[in-house]
């Protein structure tokens, strides 16, 4: 009986404790806030100064303190923001994927704070799609994250133009590209495939362990029912030793953008990299879609779409609480995400956005919606989606390991040790 009264009492103080967060947006945002992101230039800072530009002009009391830090994908970010986190240092809010970088590590350490308030508030439990809402949810489906986007993982950039003069097409598959289109390619002394620094690389894997395995087998790496040291993935680690012989010698010294740059100025055929690289050409390079730059599937990967989500939560002990609830409410909006998407190269992630205004989301946009609409959906391990960060984290050694030694057998046999190591026996999507 005293025990009861004790719950009941902890759950009067809990709710008081909600009642407070949700009153606190009711207060004037002022002061300083920092927005933590990786978004720090060459094609990626664009959406999000836009975004800044807007709330600021909505909350003119807040000074926004854009603390990106630059370096694709995070990697650079990730370490400074797991240094202050430990410290007890965390920024307002910051950028982290939907999945498994959110949940396996900040979300399980109990370092975020619930949003569920503010999506009953805006009615967003029913503006997101489900399969997104489950990427940024604990177990009991308390919510951690504020998605602003759907990027798209597995996409082949050309130059139509360019593919004519060549006398070459966008393969089908990787057995095409590697027998017939990059020996032609060779031949002629263009690079086939621009590829980039090591996550690039570890980005490139997915799309070919996808075109190779399927979506089953694919989504089967990151629940344990495809075994990484099974035959047919040592195939594919074969296959991607062979894909990177058609590739660029100096790829470790490039990022993403000279990996894309290398496209559109003619000097490789394809690459392969999210459609971050749609806004690069879009915004950055001022290119016609469909003229200076245009798309496909990655081989073998069409009717499948690998999917990641930028998101931005709100950490335990964020200095500035009223302003982060501010931006957080902003970021899900239908018009904070029309006027990010169309610049970053993404779709809004919310529903009511005005994807299908052709005026304000062009041709790719168009094409990207079509296939994320009626296409097979998996996530994405180098963004963060289906494998936790520890195993991501070893697993650009091991592509490391491989681009040097070419040791299919042994990146597999490494690979399934990750993966036992991270338990990731029954995750995934
Ligand atoms: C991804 C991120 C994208 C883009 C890309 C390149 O991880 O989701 O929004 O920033 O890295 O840096």
């Amino acid at each position: 009986m005293k025990f009861t009264k004790f719950f009941a009492l902890l759950l009067i103080v809990a709710l008081a404790f909600g009642a407070v967060s949700v009153m606190a947006q009711d207060e004037t945002p002022s002061g300083e806030l920092e927005i933590f992101s990786w978004w720090a230039g060459g094609g990626e800072a664009a959406g999000l100064e836009a975004l800044i530009a807007e709330f600021s002009a909505m909350y003119p009391d807040v000074t926004v303190m854009n603390a990106a830090v630059a370096g694709g994908s995070g990697v650079n970010a990730r370490a400074v923001l797991q240094t202050r986190m430990i410290g007890n240092d965390p920024p307002d809010t910051f950028q982290v994927h939907a999945g498994q970088e959110l949940n396996a590590v900040w979300v399980a350490e109990d370092k975020m704070q619930s949003l569920n308030e503010l999506f009953e508030a805006n009615g967003w439990l029913e503006q997101y799609p489900q399969g997104l809402l489950d990427l940024i949810s604990d177990a009991e489906g308390n919510i951690y994250s504020v998605p602003v986007n759907i990027h798209r993982s597995n996409v082949m950039w050309y130059v139509p133009a360019n593919l004519e003069m060549w006398g070459v097409t966008v393969p089908a598959d990787w057995d095409e590209f590697i027998s017939t289109t990059c020996p032609t390619l060779q031949a002629a002394d263009i690079v086939p495939l621009s590829v980039g620094e090591n996550w690039t690389q570890a980005h490139l894997f997915e799309s070919v362990a996808l075109g190779e395995l399927g979506a089953e087998g694919y989504n089967g790496l990151w629940n344990g029912a495809t075994a990484w040291d099974s035959d047919e993935v040592v195939a594919v680690w074969e296959k991607f030793g062979q894909i990177l012989d058609c590739s660029n010698d100096d790829r470790n010294a490039l990022s993403w953008q000279d990996a894309s740059q290398m496209v559109s100025e003619g000097n490789a055929a394809f690459n392969i990299m999210g459609d971050w690289a749609a806004g690069y050409f879009l915004v950055d390079l001022a290119l016609e879609p469909g003229e200076g730059f245009a798309w496909a599937a990655s081989p073998g990967t069409d009717g499948t779409f690998i999917m990641l989500s930028d998101t931005f939560g709100l950490p335990v002990g964020a200095p500035n609480q009223v302003a982060a609830e501010a931006w957080l409410n902003f970021l899900g909006s239908a018009e904070a995400q029309d006027i990010f998407n169309p610049l970053k190269g993404s779709l809004p992630a919310n529903t009511t956005a005005d994807i299908t205004n052709s005026e304000l989301y062009n041709a790719y946009f168009q094409d990207a919606y079509e296939d994320w609409t009626t296409n097979t959906i998996v996530g994405s391990q180098a963004h963060g989606a289906v494998a936790p960060p520890n195993f991501s984290n070893s697993f650009s050694t091991v592509i490391a390991a491989f681009a040097d030694d070419r040791d299919a057998e042994t990146a597999a046999a490494s690979t399934a040790e990750l993966a036992v190591e991270n338990n990731m026996i029954m995750e995934g999507m």
